[in-house]
């Protein structure tokens, strides 16, 4: 197998939606009965890129943006308006069943699995549907609840498990016949902390060991930073960047925000490089660091040392507000909005 050939191509792939408007009222509800009014939605717009066997995909941009309808086209449950989209050298939403085969897919919005079922019922059904053989299951199955600690939940019916327990079998649902790309849209939402972790780490294992192909879809920047080396970024259906996160990370998410608690409301913050003042109220100080002029890690070993702290936060700016500032100026952040935190 070429490891440089790419698993997934896309070629000026389109999608418009026809949207039906009804009109306002009564009236106008009937009368749009009769003289349909449609409008246009452009969710992607010819788009192209091309993903090797192994990579680590992380593929965001602000709702609405397309990249639902992007995942939905190249694992085949969507047909796109015009382009192409290729997996393994195979149209997926012409080839549904074999494309099938061939991915693992999980949108965090909504499982796969049967609500009412124990989870095992659910997986044994799935490898009946995936035709996976007893042994090959057996042996999936045997790493996935080592990784995902799955023991406890084997026996519970999907509806009663939280969110966080949910997400790591519908990973496991994704991944019972082992395929070589994965696409997960949105598998960290609403998880808390720990949750998130555990599953970060299962995910970057996963593509380091068995060099599983990833496009992972996430509103959360701890996501990208920790495993996506390549980002694509998408707005309004088109993509406006496609590069190595690093080269993101230099030019575009050079500032974050540290808020300080300190024990004495007169403590006065002079001379630390790359450290600039923004709010303060009674001990509490919000700083914003620039990490083109120093290191984080030195900086707050500097705060630790030359003052008494009680506690202190970095947060990250969003996505969002990485995003508005490619699209904007390419350069200065704006004014940013930011997401929690350090360990997220
Ligand atoms: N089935 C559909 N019919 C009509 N319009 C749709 C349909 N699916 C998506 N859209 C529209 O296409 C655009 C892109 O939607 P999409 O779900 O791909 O966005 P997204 O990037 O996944 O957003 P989010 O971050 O909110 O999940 C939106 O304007 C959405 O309203
Ligand atoms: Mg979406």
């Amino acid at each position: 197998m070429n490891k440089d050939k790419p698993i997934i191509e896309v070629n000026d792939l389109k999608k418009v939606f026809k949207i039906h408007i009804s009109g306002d009222g009564f009236a106008g509800k009937v009368k749009s009965l009769f003289q349909r009014k449609y409008k246009l939605i452009t969710a992607v717009n010819a788009i192209n890129f091309s993903v090797r066997r192994g990579e680590f995909v992380g593929y965001v941009g602000e709702n609405g943006a397309g990249k639902s309808t992007t995942i939905k086209m190249l694992t085949g449950i969507l047909v796109p308006t015009s382009g192409t989209a290729k997996i393994n050298g195979m149209i997926p939403y012409e080839n549904r069943k074999k494309n099938a085969e061939k991915i693992g897919v999980v949108f965090g919005q909504r499982t796969q699995l049967w609500w009412d079922l124990p989870v095992r019922e659910s997986f044994d059904l799935l490898r009946i549907i995936f035709r996976v053989s007893r042994p090959l299951y057996d042996r999936q199955m045997e790493k996935l609840e080592k990784a995902l600690d799955l023991k406890p939940l084997l026996d519970i019916p999907v509806r009663k498990l939280s969110l966080g327990q949910r997400m790591r079998c519908d990973i496991t649902a994704s991944l019972i016949h082992n395929p070589p790309v994965l696409f997960l849209d949105e598998p960290t939402i609403g998880l808390d902390v720990l949750a998130k972790e555990s599953i970060r780490n299962f995910l970057a294992e996963m593509n380091r060991e068995e060099g599983t192909t990833i496009i992972l879809t996430t509103h959360d920047m701890n996501d990208i930073e920790h495993l996506c080396k390549r980002l694509i970024i998408l707005d309004e259906g088109r993509i406006i960047f496609d590069d190595e996160t690093a080269v993101l990370k230099k030019n575009f998410i050079h500032e974050k925000q540290i808020e300080v608690e300190f024990y004495e409301d007169d403590t006065v913050i002079t001379e630390v490089p790359g450290i600039t003042v923004i709010r303060e109220e009674g001990c509490k100080k919000w700083l914003k660091h620039d990490n083109n002029i120093s290191g984080i890690g030195d900086v707050i070993s500097v705060l630790a040392t030359r003052f008494k702290i009680k506690d202190i936060s970095v947060k990250e700016p969003s996505v969002e507000s990485i995003i508005r500032n490619i699209y904007d100026n390419r350069i200065a952040l704006p004014p940013v909005t930011y997401q929690n935190s350090l360990s997220a």
